[in-house]
Protein backbone atom coordinates (compact mmCIF):
# COMPACT_ATOMS: atom_id res chain seq x y z
CA UNK A 1 0.00 0.00 0.00
CA UNK A 2 1.69 3.50 -1.08
CA UNK A 3 0.45 5.69 1.27
CA UNK A 4 0.59 3.19 4.42
CA UNK A 5 0.10 6.06 7.21
CA UNK A 6 -3.25 7.00 6.02
CA UNK A 7 -5.60 6.91 9.86
CA UNK A 8 -8.99 5.57 9.32
CA UNK A 9 -11.29 5.29 12.29
CA UNK A 10 -13.77 2.50 11.93
CA UNK A 11 -17.17 2.24 13.73
CA UNK A 12 -19.32 -0.85 14.00
CA UNK A 13 -22.63 -1.20 15.13
CA UNK A 14 -24.80 -3.96 12.98
CA UNK A 15 -25.92 -6.32 15.83
CA UNK A 16 -24.77 -6.24 19.54
CA UNK A 17 -21.23 -5.12 19.79
CA UNK A 18 -20.53 -1.67 19.70
CA UNK A 19 -16.89 -1.51 18.48
CA UNK A 20 -14.69 1.33 17.27
CA UNK A 21 -10.95 0.94 16.05
CA UNK A 22 -8.31 3.13 15.28
CA UNK A 23 -6.23 1.90 12.18
CA UNK A 24 -2.75 3.71 10.87
CA UNK A 25 -2.04 1.70 7.54
CA UNK A 26 -2.51 -2.05 8.72
CA UNK A 27 -1.93 -1.86 11.89
CA UNK A 28 -4.32 -1.29 14.47
CA UNK A 29 -3.70 1.22 17.34
CA UNK A 30 -7.35 0.07 19.33
CA UNK A 31 -9.78 -2.49 19.19
CA UNK A 32 -12.64 -1.81 21.40
CA UNK A 33 -15.58 -3.74 21.87
CA UNK A 34 -18.46 -3.41 23.87
CA UNK A 35 -20.99 -6.23 24.27
CA UNK A 36 -24.70 -6.14 25.22
CA UNK A 37 -25.18 -8.97 28.02
CA UNK A 38 -28.78 -7.53 27.90
CA UNK A 39 -29.84 -10.19 25.31
CA UNK A 40 -28.48 -13.30 26.88
CA UNK A 41 -32.06 -13.66 29.32
CA UNK A 42 -34.45 -13.34 26.32
CA UNK A 43 -32.06 -16.23 24.17
CA UNK A 44 -31.45 -13.91 21.58
CA UNK A 45 -30.92 -10.12 20.17
CA UNK A 46 -33.67 -8.19 21.04
CA UNK A 47 -33.37 -5.08 18.19
CA UNK A 48 -34.98 -2.64 20.14
CA UNK A 49 -32.84 -2.96 23.24
CA UNK A 50 -29.73 -3.40 21.09
CA UNK A 51 -30.32 0.09 19.87
CA UNK A 52 -30.61 1.57 23.10
CA UNK A 53 -27.37 0.09 23.81
CA UNK A 54 -25.60 1.12 21.46
CA UNK A 55 -26.24 4.62 22.28
CA UNK A 56 -25.47 4.22 25.78
CA UNK A 57 -22.05 2.34 24.86
CA UNK A 58 -20.86 4.69 21.49
CA UNK A 59 -19.48 8.07 23.21
CA UNK A 60 -17.28 5.61 25.80
CA UNK A 61 -16.05 3.11 23.09
CA UNK A 62 -15.08 6.26 21.16
CA UNK A 63 -13.08 8.21 23.74
CA UNK A 64 -11.44 4.34 25.25
CA UNK A 65 -10.37 3.97 21.75
CA UNK A 66 -9.39 7.34 20.62
CA UNK A 67 -7.27 7.94 24.22
CA UNK A 68 -5.68 4.01 23.57
CA UNK A 69 -4.54 5.04 19.96
CA UNK A 70 -2.92 8.18 21.49
CA UNK A 71 -4.99 9.89 19.07
CA UNK A 72 -7.52 13.21 18.64
CA UNK A 73 -10.57 13.31 16.27
CA UNK A 74 -8.50 15.89 14.14
CA UNK A 75 -5.68 13.02 13.15
CA UNK A 76 -8.35 10.85 11.73
CA UNK A 77 -8.17 11.00 7.64
CA UNK A 78 -11.37 9.03 7.24
CA UNK A 79 -15.00 7.59 9.44
CA UNK A 80 -15.73 4.17 8.15
CA UNK A 81 -18.81 2.60 9.31
CA UNK A 82 -20.87 -0.44 8.96
CA UNK A 83 -23.49 0.80 6.27
CA UNK A 84 -25.04 -2.77 6.34
CA UNK A 85 -26.48 -5.62 6.58
CA UNK A 86 -27.52 -5.72 9.71
CA UNK A 87 -30.46 -4.60 12.53
CA UNK A 88 -31.65 -1.67 11.45
CA UNK A 89 -32.17 0.53 14.62
CA UNK A 90 -28.26 -0.80 15.34
CA UNK A 91 -27.22 0.36 11.88
CA UNK A 92 -28.87 3.81 12.55
CA UNK A 93 -26.64 4.49 15.98
CA UNK A 94 -23.35 3.81 14.09
CA UNK A 95 -24.06 5.35 11.05
CA UNK A 96 -25.85 8.85 12.35
CA UNK A 97 -22.76 8.92 14.45
CA UNK A 98 -20.04 8.31 11.64
CA UNK A 99 -22.28 11.39 9.42
CA UNK A 100 -22.07 13.48 12.30
CA UNK A 101 -18.38 13.43 13.05
CA UNK A 102 -18.13 13.54 9.19
CA UNK A 103 -19.90 16.92 8.84
CA UNK A 104 -18.44 18.37 12.31
CA UNK A 105 -14.71 17.11 11.47
CA UNK A 106 -15.15 17.62 7.82
CA UNK A 107 -13.46 14.19 7.01
CA UNK A 108 -15.09 11.61 4.36
CA UNK A 109 -17.11 8.99 5.29
CA UNK A 110 -16.32 5.96 3.96
CA UNK A 111 -19.51 3.39 3.51
CA UNK A 112 -18.29 -0.94 4.31
CA UNK A 113 -20.07 -4.13 3.84
CA UNK A 114 -20.17 -6.06 7.22
CA UNK A 115 -19.81 -9.14 5.45
CA UNK A 116 -16.68 -8.25 3.16
CA UNK A 117 -15.13 -6.75 6.47
CA UNK A 118 -14.79 -9.89 8.14
CA UNK A 119 -13.39 -11.18 5.21
CA UNK A 120 -11.13 -8.01 4.80
CA UNK A 121 -9.84 -8.64 8.55
CA UNK A 122 -7.45 -11.00 7.54
CA UNK A 123 -5.49 -8.11 6.09
CA UNK A 124 -4.63 -6.19 9.38
CA UNK A 125 -1.10 -6.67 10.07
CA UNK A 126 -0.97 -8.63 13.64
CA UNK A 127 -2.56 -11.78 12.23
CA UNK A 128 -0.37 -14.64 12.25
CA UNK A 129 -0.76 -14.89 8.00
CA UNK A 130 -2.29 -12.89 5.20
CA UNK A 131 -4.26 -14.94 2.33
CA UNK A 132 -2.56 -14.26 -1.01
CA UNK A 133 -4.88 -13.92 -3.79
CA UNK A 134 -7.03 -15.58 -5.38
CA UNK A 135 -8.40 -17.25 -1.76
CA UNK A 136 -11.51 -19.13 -1.04
CA UNK A 137 -12.85 -17.53 2.48
CA UNK A 138 -15.83 -19.58 4.15
CA UNK A 139 -17.32 -16.93 6.20
CA UNK A 140 -19.69 -17.82 9.21
CA UNK A 141 -21.58 -15.64 11.47
CA UNK A 142 -24.56 -15.57 13.37
CA UNK A 143 -26.71 -13.85 10.03
CA UNK A 144 -24.69 -15.50 7.20
CA UNK A 145 -23.04 -18.70 6.05
CA UNK A 146 -20.84 -18.17 2.50
CA UNK A 147 -18.49 -19.58 0.40
CA UNK A 148 -16.37 -16.64 -1.50
CA UNK A 149 -14.14 -16.16 -3.86
CA UNK A 150 -12.04 -13.30 -2.77
CA UNK A 151 -9.77 -12.34 -6.17
CA UNK A 152 -8.89 -8.56 -4.70
CA UNK A 153 -9.47 -6.92 -1.81
CA UNK A 154 -12.65 -5.12 -3.87
CA UNK A 155 -13.48 -8.06 -5.72
CA UNK A 156 -15.45 -10.60 -4.41
CA UNK A 157 -17.98 -13.39 -5.73
CA UNK A 158 -20.09 -15.54 -3.27
CA UNK A 159 -19.96 -19.13 -4.57
CA UNK A 160 -22.30 -20.77 -1.68
CA UNK A 161 -24.49 -19.55 0.86
CA UNK A 162 -27.20 -20.82 3.51
CA UNK A 163 -30.59 -21.42 1.91
CA UNK A 164 -32.11 -20.99 5.45
CA UNK A 165 -30.28 -20.54 8.68
CA UNK A 166 -26.70 -19.22 9.14
CA UNK A 167 -24.45 -21.86 11.31
CA UNK A 168 -24.23 -19.12 14.25
CA UNK A 169 -27.81 -19.46 14.44
CA UNK A 170 -27.79 -23.02 14.36
CA UNK A 171 -25.52 -23.05 16.88
CA UNK A 172 -27.70 -20.38 19.19
CA UNK A 173 -30.49 -22.18 18.71
CA UNK A 174 -29.09 -25.78 19.56
CA UNK A 175 -27.86 -23.95 22.44
CA UNK A 176 -31.41 -22.24 23.66
CA UNK A 177 -32.52 -25.94 22.81
CA UNK A 178 -30.00 -27.12 25.66
CA UNK A 179 -31.14 -24.16 27.63
CA UNK A 180 -28.11 -22.82 27.33
CA UNK A 181 -28.01 -18.74 27.64
CA UNK A 182 -27.39 -16.64 24.35
CA UNK A 183 -24.91 -16.43 22.67
CA UNK A 184 -24.78 -20.37 22.73
CA UNK A 185 -22.12 -21.08 19.77
CA UNK A 186 -18.95 -20.17 22.18
CA UNK A 187 -20.72 -22.66 25.30
CA UNK A 188 -21.18 -25.40 22.96
CA UNK A 189 -17.42 -24.97 21.56
CA UNK A 190 -16.53 -25.11 25.34
CA UNK A 191 -18.90 -28.03 26.33
CA UNK A 192 -17.81 -29.76 23.42
CA UNK A 193 -14.47 -29.97 24.01
CA UNK A 194 -14.96 -32.81 26.93
CA UNK A 195 -17.48 -34.77 24.98
CA UNK A 196 -17.89 -37.28 22.11
CA UNK A 197 -18.45 -35.83 19.22
CA UNK A 198 -19.46 -39.78 17.74
CA UNK A 199 -21.87 -40.15 20.67
CA UNK A 200 -25.42 -38.94 18.91
CA UNK A 201 -25.55 -38.95 14.99
CA UNK A 202 -27.31 -36.06 13.26
CA UNK A 203 -27.97 -36.08 9.66
CA UNK A 204 -25.28 -33.43 7.58
CA UNK A 205 -27.19 -31.68 4.63
CA UNK A 206 -26.23 -32.11 1.23
CA UNK A 207 -27.37 -29.35 -0.89
CA UNK A 208 -26.62 -28.44 -4.48
CA UNK A 209 -23.62 -26.57 -5.26
CA UNK A 210 -21.90 -24.88 -2.50
CA UNK A 211 -24.70 -24.33 -0.84
CA UNK A 212 -25.59 -25.16 2.98
CA UNK A 213 -29.19 -25.62 4.88
CA UNK A 214 -28.93 -26.05 8.88
CA UNK A 215 -32.50 -26.01 9.62
CA UNK A 216 -32.94 -29.90 9.11
CA UNK A 217 -30.44 -30.07 11.80
CA UNK A 218 -32.53 -27.95 14.16
CA UNK A 219 -35.33 -30.03 13.73
CA UNK A 220 -33.32 -33.15 14.41
CA UNK A 221 -31.79 -31.57 17.03
CA UNK A 222 -35.39 -30.60 18.42
CA UNK A 223 -36.97 -34.10 18.04
CA UNK A 224 -34.38 -35.92 19.76
CA UNK A 225 -34.25 -33.83 22.72
CA UNK A 226 -37.98 -34.20 22.99
CA UNK A 227 -38.06 -38.25 22.67
CA UNK A 228 -34.76 -38.25 25.39
CA UNK A 229 -36.31 -35.86 27.74
CA UNK A 230 -39.68 -38.01 27.73
CA UNK A 231 -37.72 -41.16 28.96
CA UNK A 232 -35.15 -39.63 30.98
CA UNK A 233 -36.14 -35.64 32.31
CA UNK A 234 -32.45 -34.70 33.35
CA UNK A 235 -31.27 -35.99 30.29
CA UNK A 236 -29.51 -32.79 28.99
CA UNK A 237 -27.67 -32.22 32.20
CA UNK A 238 -26.58 -35.59 32.24
CA UNK A 239 -25.35 -35.49 28.31
CA UNK A 240 -24.27 -31.89 28.18
CA UNK A 241 -21.01 -32.33 27.03
CA UNK A 242 -21.42 -35.19 24.46
CA UNK A 243 -24.57 -33.55 23.03
CA UNK A 244 -22.56 -30.44 22.29
CA UNK A 245 -19.81 -32.64 20.70
CA UNK A 246 -22.16 -34.17 18.89
CA UNK A 247 -23.98 -31.09 17.37
CA UNK A 248 -20.48 -29.37 16.79
CA UNK A 249 -19.38 -32.36 15.11
CA UNK A 250 -21.93 -32.33 12.66
CA UNK A 251 -21.85 -28.90 12.09
CA UNK A 252 -18.35 -28.69 11.32
CA UNK A 253 -18.43 -31.51 9.16
CA UNK A 254 -21.31 -29.70 7.14
CA UNK A 255 -18.95 -26.70 6.53
CA UNK A 256 -15.95 -28.53 5.64
CA UNK A 257 -17.78 -31.05 3.12
CA UNK A 258 -18.72 -27.83 0.63
CA UNK A 259 -15.50 -26.02 1.57
CA UNK A 260 -13.61 -28.90 0.33
CA UNK A 261 -15.49 -29.03 -2.93
CA UNK A 262 -14.98 -25.74 -3.72
CA UNK A 263 -11.40 -25.98 -3.09
CA UNK A 264 -11.27 -29.22 -5.51
CA UNK A 265 -13.68 -27.51 -8.44
CA UNK A 266 -11.82 -23.75 -8.22
CA UNK A 267 -7.81 -25.93 -7.58
CA UNK A 268 -8.03 -22.74 -4.84
CA UNK A 269 -5.57 -24.07 -2.01
CA UNK A 270 -5.38 -21.23 -0.06
CA UNK A 271 -8.25 -21.29 2.27
CA UNK A 272 -9.43 -18.63 4.85
CA UNK A 273 -12.27 -18.38 7.74
CA UNK A 274 -13.85 -15.49 9.01
CA UNK A 275 -17.16 -14.04 11.10
CA UNK A 276 -17.90 -14.97 14.79
CA UNK A 277 -17.90 -19.01 14.23
CA UNK A 278 -14.48 -19.08 12.93
CA UNK A 279 -13.25 -18.71 16.71
CA UNK A 280 -14.82 -21.98 16.85
CA UNK A 281 -12.06 -24.50 18.00
CA UNK A 282 -13.44 -27.72 16.03
CA UNK A 283 -13.51 -26.17 12.78
CA UNK A 284 -9.77 -24.26 13.49
CA UNK A 285 -8.62 -27.42 14.19
CA UNK A 286 -10.04 -29.72 11.55
CA UNK A 287 -8.78 -26.80 9.18
CA UNK A 288 -5.28 -26.25 10.20
CA UNK A 289 -5.38 -30.45 9.78
CA UNK A 290 -6.07 -29.78 6.44
CA UNK A 291 -3.01 -28.46 5.69
CA UNK A 292 -1.24 -32.03 5.05
CA UNK A 293 -3.92 -32.44 1.93
CA UNK A 294 -1.38 -29.27 0.90
CA UNK A 295 -4.10 -26.15 1.94
CA UNK A 296 -3.02 -23.00 2.46
CA UNK A 297 -4.76 -22.41 5.59
CA UNK A 298 -5.37 -18.78 6.86
CA UNK A 299 -7.52 -18.64 10.84
CA UNK A 300 -8.42 -14.84 11.76
CA UNK A 301 -6.90 -13.39 15.62
CA UNK A 302 -9.78 -14.20 17.96
CA UNK A 303 -10.41 -10.30 18.36
CA UNK A 304 -11.09 -10.12 14.58
CA UNK A 305 -13.79 -13.46 14.19
CA UNK A 306 -16.27 -11.81 16.16
CA UNK A 307 -18.13 -8.10 15.09
CA UNK A 308 -15.25 -5.41 15.33
CA UNK A 309 -14.23 -2.13 14.26
CA UNK A 310 -10.79 -2.96 13.44
CA UNK A 311 -12.31 -5.17 10.52
CA UNK A 312 -14.70 -2.32 9.00
CA UNK A 313 -11.21 0.12 9.63
CA UNK A 314 -9.23 -2.34 7.56
CA UNK A 315 -11.90 -2.40 5.14
CA UNK A 316 -12.45 1.11 4.81
CA UNK A 317 -8.70 1.63 4.38
CA UNK A 318 -9.18 -0.40 1.22
CA UNK A 319 -12.07 1.42 -0.47
CA UNK A 320 -10.68 4.84 0.66
CA UNK A 321 -7.32 4.08 -0.86
CA UNK A 322 -9.67 2.93 -3.98
CA UNK A 323 -11.20 6.70 -3.91
CA UNK A 324 -14.97 5.07 -2.76
CA UNK A 325 -16.11 7.88 -0.75
CA UNK A 326 -19.42 7.40 0.89
CA UNK A 327 -22.62 10.12 0.55
CA UNK A 328 -23.97 11.62 3.82
CA UNK A 329 -27.40 10.73 2.07
CA UNK A 330 -27.20 7.20 2.23
CA UNK A 331 -29.29 5.17 4.79
CA UNK A 332 -28.22 2.31 6.44
CA UNK A 333 -29.26 -0.46 4.08
CA UNK A 334 -30.30 -3.71 6.58
CA UNK A 335 -30.04 -5.73 3.67
CA UNK A 336 -26.67 -4.62 1.46
CA UNK A 337 -26.48 -6.96 -1.19
CA UNK A 338 -22.85 -8.46 -1.07
O1 LIG B 1 -19.79 -12.32 13.32
P1 LIG B 1 -20.55 -12.28 14.58
O2 LIG B 1 -19.89 -11.69 15.81
O3 LIG B 1 -21.90 -11.50 14.41
C1 LIG B 1 -22.65 -11.55 13.23
O4 LIG B 1 -22.28 -10.80 12.28
O5 LIG B 1 -23.58 -12.38 13.21
O6 LIG B 1 -21.01 -13.78 14.90
C2 LIG B 1 -21.74 -14.11 16.04
C3 LIG B 1 -22.00 -15.61 16.03
C4 LIG B 1 -22.97 -16.07 17.11
O7 LIG B 1 -23.94 -16.89 16.51
C5 LIG B 1 -22.08 -16.85 18.08
O8 LIG B 1 -22.74 -17.89 18.76
C6 LIG B 1 -21.04 -17.41 17.12
O9 LIG B 1 -20.78 -16.33 16.23
N1 LIG B 1 -19.79 -17.83 17.80
C7 LIG B 1 -19.39 -19.12 17.91
C8 LIG B 1 -18.18 -19.09 18.63
N2 LIG B 1 -17.89 -17.79 18.97
C9 LIG B 1 -18.90 -17.03 18.44
N3 LIG B 1 -19.93 -20.25 17.43
C10 LIG B 1 -19.29 -21.39 17.69
N4 LIG B 1 -18.13 -21.47 18.40
C11 LIG B 1 -17.54 -20.35 18.88
N5 LIG B 1 -16.40 -20.43 19.57
ZN1 LIG C 1 -20.48 -10.21 11.88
Amino acid sequence: MADKQIIILGIESSCDDTSIAVLKGRRILSNFVANQEIHAEFGGVVPELASRAHQQNIIPVIEKGLKEANCTLQDIDAIAYTRGPGLLGSLLVGSSFAKGLSIGLNKPLVEVNHMKAHILAHFIEDNASTPNFPFLCLTVSGGHTQIVLVKSPLQMEVIGTTIDDAVGEAFDKAAKMMELPYPGGPLIDKYAKLGNPNAFPFKISNMKGYNYSFSGLKTGILYFLRKNKELNSNFIQENMNDICASVQHTIVATLLKKLEKAVTDFDIKEVAIAGGVSANSELRKQLKAKKEDGWIIHLPNFEYCTDNGAMIAMAGQFLFQNGSIGSLKNPPNPRMKF
